[in-house]
């Protein structure tokens, strides 16, 4: 796919958002951002585009939608269709009379190319799948399914994902230690005020991290307090007794990157039991790892020391809101009750399709494919770097959905980088925005930045690349 065309991919994902936001139908939706496009030069004359096939993938909709959207705007003289050939944009444009003109480009958005961390790549979503676990979830669920149930969540989600969680990431629970929450954000949000319940004030969290998980603790009554990394991953050593939990990302430290050393692993399970406190893993992508076998959780270690979190945001999307806790024993009642205060229960229907997913292997499957298609994503980014920009160093393991970019000392600002990056529409965060004290941050601290490789869709990845490498490439 040309990189002319690919530049254009992910101004046309975030037009069609806005478009359908403003309450256009989806294939009026493509083609004024195809218009838009074609007339303010972002999509040159000659432009080659995508099959339908492989625009619809990405975009998430059906190919008759983008088949019509390409034939209206070749009937308008916008693009021309050739048998063979596929579609291009047309030499000379011609807007037939009457059209509505595009909107001044200063009135909508500037990014083209999104390489913010946090979310995968949602064209990947297996739509089809779901659809067919939902019909069969909801086939076969119970009438008192639909009643009010256990504020632990469905029971067979709870069943799959213990059996799945033991096998996939060496979890030791089970289904009366499980509780099926609205998000990691909402599953912390009632540790941390069960913990306050106890008497705790503060959890230790990483020095580097993500900043609404600590708003979240926050917003539940405990002070934050910021923990030292270094390459073996967060200063456990420096554990104090303020502290009622210590939140950490052990399988993949986020963002940086590094796993968690083993005797660091033993030493905060062993300052949760001598100190009668908790460790709370957030496995938020344990599954993807390229280098070898991933390392296990660290709930193994110690189930009545160690609350497990992980989600369904990163392998499926996060829109599903749907993520676990596997509890200790001492934490179930008061977390159940809280979640019974804040919303009864999860939402039973995505729970049962879940399940069913889990239990019939296509998870499985889906999230094979998923690794792949990250693990090709890495490489590209790696070797682009290495090939453009070899100045900038990719910290971390082969592992997750991004990466964080380190600068050598000397370099650019981060302030400054981010800057030219916003007028170049490449959208990427900075290090610092993770540090969990950004009132202190290091005046020495080299720039660098946070990429999130699994966002754009496919046909958008390689301009994005493109214009990554060509704001690295000058130190
Ligand atoms: C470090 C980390 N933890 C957890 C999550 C998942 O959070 P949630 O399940 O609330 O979407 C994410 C998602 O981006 C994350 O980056």
């Amino acid at each position: 796919m040309s990189s002319s065309w690919t530049s254009f991919g992910g101004d046309l994902h975030l037009d069609l958002t806005e478009r359908r936001a403003a309450g256009a139908g989806l294939r009026a939706a493509l083609e004024d951002a195809l218009r838009e496009a074609v007339q303010d030069g972002r999509l040159a004359p000659g432009t080659r585009l995508p099959s339908s096939r492989a625009l619809g993938e990405d975009l998430g909709i059906a190919r008759n939608t983008v088949v019509e959207a390409y034939g209206q705007l070749t009937a308008e003289g916008w693009l021309t269709s050739r048998q063979g050939s596929g579609t291009t944009v047309a030499q000379r444009t011609t807007p037939g009379p009457g059209r509505r003109t595009a909107r001044p480009a200063a009135e909508h958005r500037t990014v083209r190319h999104d390489l913010m961390a946090g979310r995968p790549d949602l064209s990947l979503f297996p739509r089809t799948a779901w659809l067919a676990a939902a019909r069969r979830a909801l086939a076969t669920a119970p009438h008192e399914a639909l009643g009010y149930g256990d504020p632990l969540g469905r029971i067979e989600l709870r069943q799959a994902l213990t059996d799945y969680l033991a096998r996939v990431r060496g979890v030791r629970t089970d289904p009366d230690h499980l509780l099926i929450c609205t998000g990691v954000a909402q599953g912390l949000g009632l540790l941390c005020a069960a913990l306050r319940e106890r008497g705790a004030h503060a959890l230790a969290v990483e020095e580097y991290g993500l900043p609404p998980q600590h708003d979240v603790a926050r917003a539940a009554g405990l002070a934050t307090v910021p923990l030292p990394l270094d390459g073996a991953g967060a200063r456990v050593d420096r554990l104090d007794a303020r502290c009622g939990a210590v939140l950490l990302t052990p399988a993949h430290q986020f963002p940086t990157g590094a796993p968690l050393a083993a005797d660091r692993r033993a030493a905060a399970v062993r300052w949760a039991r001598e100190q009668d406190r908790y460790v709370v893993e957030d496995d938020y992508d344990g599954e993807f790892r390229y280098d070898r076998q991933p390392v296990g959780a660290m709930q193994a270690l110690d189930p009545e020391r160690v609350v497990y979190a992980g989600t369904a945001a990163k392998s499926l999307a996060p829109g599903l809101r749907l993520a676990w806790l596997a509890l200790p024993d001492a934490l179930v009642e008061p977390v159940a009750r809280l979640k019974s205060l804040a919303d009864t229960m999860s939402p039973v229907f995505d729970q049962l399709t879940l399940a069913e997913l889990i239990t019939s292997g296509t998870y499985d499957r889906h999230v094979r494919r998923c690794r792949l298609h990250y693990r090709r994503r890495r490489d590209r980014l790696v070797a682009a770097l290495a090939e453009h920009a070899p100045h900038v160093r990719v910290t971390g393991i082969a592992a997750g959905l991004h990466a964080v970019l380190q600068l050598p000392p000397g370099s650019t600002p981060e302030a400054e980088l981010l800057a030219r990056a916003g007028a170049a529409g490449l959208a990427v965060n900075g290090l610092s925005w993770h540090l969990a004290d950004r009132s202190a941050p290091a005046p020495d601290a080299a720039p660098a930045l946070v990429i999130g490789y699994a966002t754009p869709p496919e046909h958008a990845f390689q301009a994005a690349l493109d214009a990554l490498c060509e704001l690295l490439r000058e130190r």
